[in-house]
């Protein structure tokens, strides 16, 4: 057996006992990548890959929080209208624009790396691709899995705010973002482990401090599913709603499993990460990958390249931009 084929394996014998949530689970949704391609800027762009692996590693040594923000930016990206780069877009009344993407990062080195391209291989290499390839490079640079991906998604022409109100924000019920992933394409699976991605990063205080002071509606109230010692830690912390605070309390900057290990110290940060344990379609999964996190790490790289084939636009679908903030003029 090939290795891939073996880990596929083992993860599957490891969920036996949790059958049948788990089965299905594991059943694929299909992709429809067909045109795209892992060699499609071979002959027209081959320093593609490079130049984004170059600049992703100097941002990174710049400001390495800017690596989980340019993940989450591909996951916004996807989650309205597929992989287009429809969050890019610098319009008035566009995704960018909205609250749900007021506390995205990164928009800088996309830009940067897209000048770049434009010197070496100009309209070529699209905004979509890009963000597919950064993100890659960025989870490989914090201790994330390497895996190659496919290109050829085309850039799309709009981009609307309110189409981001789709985009869970750590509110929602695990049925609400089950149906969520399934309208991407995306299985319970892929929710699980893609929710992993919580391994890394930071979110503003803004987004949990309900569950400190006002769980409910019930002013004073606090979400009990949160252990006694780290609510007084993120009571202490989260004082402003701006304020910054580890995704993953243990160990905030490194890629591994241990995300998947806090739930189960009722330490997830936001309430859908907790709820991922305690619901019985998604708590087998939580619990298998609590212990394996090779199984993890590389079912994270297929996890992520589903979500990058997620409503991809090609050939005169779509464009490949010339800069990734607006529309093509011609
Ligand atoms: C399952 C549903 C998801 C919910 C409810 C959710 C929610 C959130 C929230 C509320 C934040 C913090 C935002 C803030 O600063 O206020 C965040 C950050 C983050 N999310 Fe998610 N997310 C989800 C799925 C994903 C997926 C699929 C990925 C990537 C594969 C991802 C990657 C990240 C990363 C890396 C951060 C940290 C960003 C940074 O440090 O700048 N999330 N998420
Ligand atoms: C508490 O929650 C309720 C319901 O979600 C909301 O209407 C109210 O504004 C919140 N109060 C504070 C102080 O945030």
């Amino acid at each position: 057996m090939k290795p891939s084929t073996s880990l596929f394996f083992h993860l599957f014998l490891l969920l036996l006992p949790h059958l049948p949530s788990a089965v299905h689970a594991l059943k694929k949704a299909p992709v429809d990548d067909d045109d795209l391609d892992m060699h499609y800027y071979a002959r027209t762009c081959p320093s593609f890959e490079a130049i984004v692996g170059s600049k992703i590693a100097h941002w990174h040594s710049v400001d390495p929080t800017l690596s989980p923000s340019l993940l989450r930016l591909l996951f916004h990206d996807c989650a309205v209208r597929g992989c287009d780069a429809s969050i890019l877009l610098n319009n008035p009344g566009g995704e960018r624009k909205s609250p749900a993407a007021a506390t995205l990062r990164g928009f800088q080195v996309i830009d940067d790396i897209k000048a770049e391209l434009e010197k070496k291989c100009p309209k070529t290499v699209s905004c979509a691709d890009i963000l597919v390839a950064a993100a890659r490079d960025a989870t490989y640079k914090i201790g994330g899995p390497y895996w190659e991906n496919v290109y050829g998604r085309k850039d799309g022409r709009v981009s609307i705010a309110r189409e981001t109100e789709a985009i869970p924000r750590g509110r929602e019920s695990i049925t609400d973002l089950i149906v969520f992933f399934e309208s991407l394409g995306l299985d319970i699976l892929d929710l699980v482990v893609l929710s992993g991605a919580h391994t890394i990063g930071r979110s503003t205080c803004g987004a949990i401090q309900y569950r400190l002071y006002n769980y409910t509606g019930v002013p004073g109230k606090c979400d009990p599913s949160i252990n006694p010692k780290y609510l007084n830690y993120l009571k202490r912390k989260c004082r402003s709603a701006y304020t910054y605070v580890d995704l993953d309390a243990a160990t905030p900057a490194k890629f591994d499993n241990v995300y998947f290990k806090n739930l189960k110290s009722k330490m997830g940060l936001l309430e859908t990460d907790q709820l991922l344990l305690a619901d019985s379609r998604t708590g087998p999964l939580v619990s298998a990958l609590v212990s394996q996190r090779n199984v993890f790490e590389h079912q994270f790289a297929k996890s992520m390249k589903n979500l990058a084939d997620t409503m991809v636009l090609e050939g005169h679908e779509g464009e490949v931009r010339t800069n990734c903030n607006f529309v093509n003029k011609y």
